[in-house]
């Protein structure tokens, strides 16, 4: 605990002495200045929490330590964890994503952290279904799929249960993400009155994500890649014309970052062909607008990020005065992460 506690301390030190230089990285200087703020560490108010936003943010800093080599991203991977696992394996908490476990048990082959993914796979078995055998979303949201669930499921020999995951999904809810608005309350199943662009967010990262794993040439690769190939162009030609952002379709910074990374790293990846530029051209006018209007320069060399809304959630009308209603923060972590991934992939290009 200490050595946490100082380690933290000297980031701090260092940020606040004005030693820092900003990078002219945008992922570099994301995940820097979250780090200096102490975020996605594990722990809130100094309390261990097992939350999804760490989990995003702590894939981020995967992908950079794997880009640049960095151990200081790969240190702060495993303090994040550490936090949350007891040397025995046990978590602090409940359901939540855990990869990050297996990542750090393949990197050190430290038993706890095989224990620890064991035990939220196990969760997994006994967590409820609907009659199609699709996760619900939650046990206090009985019979709910939400797009945002699919960003936090594994297991490596699971596969057509994974992927059916994500067809039943798509099926049920994210196919008609892209009806018109005047007909979207009429759909019988599915969704909620509204469609908010964060959700499809996380499950457009997850469709880019879950294909870097799924093995070549299996039929669940194919039903993945065929859910991106129709899903992306309906992205790309949702982006608002004037800013080429996605926020005037409900949420704000965070849907278009996840847009972004998901749109940028299909194509880099050869997933999707974008033979006229079009889809890059979307991302790259919608990253632009992210920069200049979502990040601020601090008095202290960290950048901050406006603009995310904190919670959208389904036990309200879910509708789009809800959701245009909902505050937003500053820093906000989930909004941060996609920051940060969508520049490791812009930065790429
Ligand atoms: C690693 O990243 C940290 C944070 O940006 C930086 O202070 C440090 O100099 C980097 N180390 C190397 C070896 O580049
Ligand atoms: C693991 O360690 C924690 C903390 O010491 C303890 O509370 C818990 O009961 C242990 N779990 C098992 C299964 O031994
Ligand atoms: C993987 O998933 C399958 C089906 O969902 C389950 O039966 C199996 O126990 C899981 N394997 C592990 C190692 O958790
Ligand atoms: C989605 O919309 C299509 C028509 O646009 C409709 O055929 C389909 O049944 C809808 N799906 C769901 C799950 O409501």
């Amino acid at each position: 605990m200490l050595r946490i506690l100082l380690a933290g301390f000297i980031a701090f030190l260092s940020l606040s002495s004005g030693t820092y230089a900003r990078p002219s990285s945008y992922a570099v200087w994301a995940a820097d200045s979250a780090i200096a703020r102490g975020q996605g560490n594990g722990l809130s108010s100094g309390q261990p929490i097992v939350s999804y936003e760490h989990g995003e943010f702590q894939w981020g800093l995967r992908l950079l330590y794997e880009m640049t080599g960095n151990k200081t991203y790969l240190n702060y991977i495993k303090t994040g964890v550490d936090n949350i696992v007891f040397d025995n394996g046990t978590v602090h908490g409940s359901y939540t994503t855990g990869p990050t476990f297996l990542y750090l048990y393949d990197l050190t082959k430290q038993a706890k952290y095989k224990t620890a993914a064991d035990i939220f796979r196990t969760q997994l078995n006994s967590h409820p279904r609907t009659a199609q055998g699709q996760f619900w979303h939650k046990l206090k949201y009985p019979n709910q799929g939400w797009l945002d669930g699919i960003y936090m499921e594994s297991n490596a020999t699971a596969w057509s249960d994974i992927t059916s995951q994500f067809r039943l999904m798509y099926e049920n809810t994210a196919q008609n993400a892209t009806a018109p608005k005047q007909y979207r309350p009429l759909i019988p199943r599915g969704h909620s009155p509204e469609v908010w662009d964060r959700a499809l967010g996380w499950y457009s990262m997850a469709l880019v994500d879950v294909l870097d794993i799924l093995p070549e040439s299996s039929e669940g690769q194919t039903l993945v890649l065929n859910l991106l190939r129709t899903l992306v162009p309906h992205i790309r030609d949702a982006a608002d014309k004037d800013s080429g952002a996605w926020q005037k379709t409900i949420s704000r910074a965070v849907g278009t970052s996840m847009f972004v990374y998901s749109l940028l790293k299909a194509v880099r990846k050869g997933w999707i062909s974008d033979a006229d530029g079009s889809i890059v051209k979307a991302a790259k006018k919608a990253y632009n607008y992210a920069v200049n209007n979502w990040v601020v320069a601090n008095a202290d060399g960290t950048m901050g990020w406006l603009n995310t809304v904190v919670v959208g959630s389904l036990d309200t009308t879910g509708d789009f005065d809800y959701y245009v209603s909902q505050p937003t923060d500053l820093n906000d972590l989930k909004g941060l992460a996609a920051f940060l991934l969508a520049s490791l992939e812009y930065e790429q290009l």
